[in-house]
């Protein structure tokens, strides 16, 4: 990330650019503009110009002005203050921060006009969420690239002298969350050439290293030959790279026997071909992007263990890719799982529930109090919750309605589906405990989860997310970059655990 965000003090007049809000409220029949929080010199100003009155404060509108020192202040519609959301905010900070990083090298911005809902910290933590999601790209690869010349972002705020603390503290915090977010975005736009099993698990591992209270293991293809973890050995059976199973473990400085422990697992398909039951290349396209899951859990779990969260967090990460060769796995193999139940593979492009199965039951073992997983795991789930949604299923409704309330809090979608007997009853073979897929297309999505579920043991609470939708940008978002990683659930799980 390029950008300086701080709030020091800062005349206006030193500035480029001042940004304010401006508010619309219904005026009988007509519509006027609220703007009783800029300064006097602010209003003289705007009030002069003939045009100005077209500036009502309407969501999304702008409106710029000149100060006799020279100063350009920009008027940022924001429609009817008591509708204002943080997600609003976020969009329009992001849409403002595009539009300008251009043109201005420093920009100071009237914070008190923005405050939502009366709350400054988390305003700023807001704004800053925004600019920091907004200010990524993906550019490593590009021979010219574009500079973005606003390198300054003032806070500003009259409110600030008894607050500066927590103010900042609400900055570094969105700097790091949003850090983390911005890492995953990066190994999932990386692509397979250069991203596989063992180049990812050593990104990982160098990356995890660095922070304190983490410890790193990585499972090979021997360790999980003598962990029986063969459905995700028969994933890899084609691949011309060693399977990684990358174990971390955050442990906070203080653990008491009432410290919560809680297991992310993350689905780190590379990419994936659909093996013998081949994609046909219009679906395989953009496959590089089934390593999400991972890329997302991991995420989060570097911004918790960055932040000096209170639980323990362990992280599983199940990595290979689905390819083809003489020793891929062919459709009708029988193959015992990790947890001693056998599985028909009738389908060798529905791996994913293959590699999280091992890998759920290795980290049942762990005893977590909850397992969270995340997976582009189903084409089913952009038919059931669409491209924008997040899906949730699990074994615990507690848990399932925690997680829902922390996409609430961060503005994030996602939405339960259910996992009923008949799903579990349509993914039992007849020579074998399970076969990989359901009888029928139809919920496809919960017909995973019910497969997943069978890996679940000792009543640990879990819950699984498919992200097969959300994990590549639909360009509805402007925090989000218009195609490739979206980076979305990170907050979500962050926000999880925090609370948890
Ligand atoms: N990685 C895919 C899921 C996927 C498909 C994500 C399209 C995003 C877009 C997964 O491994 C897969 O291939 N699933 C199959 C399962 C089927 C064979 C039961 C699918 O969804 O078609
Ligand atoms: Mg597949
Ligand atoms: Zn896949």
């Amino acid at each position: 990330m390029k950008i300086d965000l701080n709030l020091n003090a800062q005349s206006h007049s030193a500035s480029e650019l001042v940004l304010v809000a401006g508010y619309e409220k219904n005026d009988g029949d007509s519509k006027k503009l609220v703007n009783g929080l800029w300064p006097k010199e602010y209003q003289a100003a705007f009030n002069n110009l003939m045009n100005s009155k077209t500036f009502t404060g309407s969501t999304g509108s702008k409106f710029c002005f000149s100060l006799e020192d020279g100063t350009t202040v920009m008027a940022v519609g924001l429609g009817d203050k008591k509708k204002l959301t943080y997600e609003a905010l976020r969009k329009e900070i992001s849409t403002i921060y595009s539009s300008i990083k251009g043109s201005y090298s420093e920009a100071v911005l009237d914070l008190d006009g923005f405050k939502v809902k009366g709350n400054l910290e988390k305003t700023v933590y807001t704004i800053s969420e925004s600019i920091y999601l907004t200010d990524y790209s993906f550019d490593k690869y590009l021979s010219d690239t574009k500079e973005n010349k606003l390198t300054k972002l003032v806070l500003s705020s009259k409110e600030k002298k008894n607050k500066t603390k927590k103010l900042e503290q609400s900055i570094s915090k969105a700097q790091i969350v949003m850090s983390s977010v911005n890492f995953a975005r990066d190994l999932v736009n990386e692509p397979p050439n250069v991203l596989n099993s063992e180049t990812y698990a050593k990104i990982i591992e160098k990356d995890a290293k660095k922070i304190k209270g983490v410890k790193v293991k990585v499972l090979g293809k021997s360790q999980l030959q003598k962990e029986n973890a063969n459905l995700f050995l028969s994933v890899n059976a084609g691949s011309a790279y060693e399977p990684k199973l990358v174990h971390l473990t955050y442990t906070p400085s203080k653990v008491t026997s009432k410290t919560k422990h809680i297991a992310l697992v993350g689905k780190g398909l590379t990419f994936d071909t659909g093996g013998y039951s081949l994609k046909p290349s219009g679906s395989m396209a953009n496959m590089k992007f089934d390593m999400a899951g991972s890329a997302t859990v991991y995420g989060a779990f570097r911004a918790i263990a960055e932040s000096g969260a209170k639980a323990v967090v362990t992280c599983v990460l199940g990595m290979t890719d689905n390819a083809v060769n003489e020793k891929a796995t062919m459709p009708d193999s029988i193959v015992k799982a990790r947890n001693g139940k056998t599985v028909e593979i009738l389908n060798t492009d529905a791996e994913g529930r293959l590699v999280l199965a091992d890998c759920l039951d290795y980290t049942c073992d762990l005893k977590p109090d909850a397992i969270i997983d995340a997976a582009t795991l189903t084409g089913a789930c952009l038919v059931a919750v669409g491209s924008e949604t997040c899906a949730v299923l699990g074994n615990n409704q507690k848990l399932i309605n925690s997680l829902l309330k922390s996409a609430n809090n961060t503005d994030e979608y996602m939405w339960q589906l259910p996992i009923i007997p008949e799903f579990h009853k349509d993914i039992k073979s007849p020579i074998a405990d399970l076969k990989n897929i359901g009888g029928s297309r139809f919920g496809g999505t919960a017909k995973a989860a019910a497969f997943l579920e069978n890996f679940i043991k000792d009543d640990i609470a879990w819950a699984h997310l498919d992200i097969a939708g959300i994990g590549d940008s639909q360009g509805h978002l402007p925090y989000c970059p218009k195609k490739g990683a979206s980076g979305l659930v990170v907050r979500s799980l962050v926000d999880y655990i925090e609370n948890a």
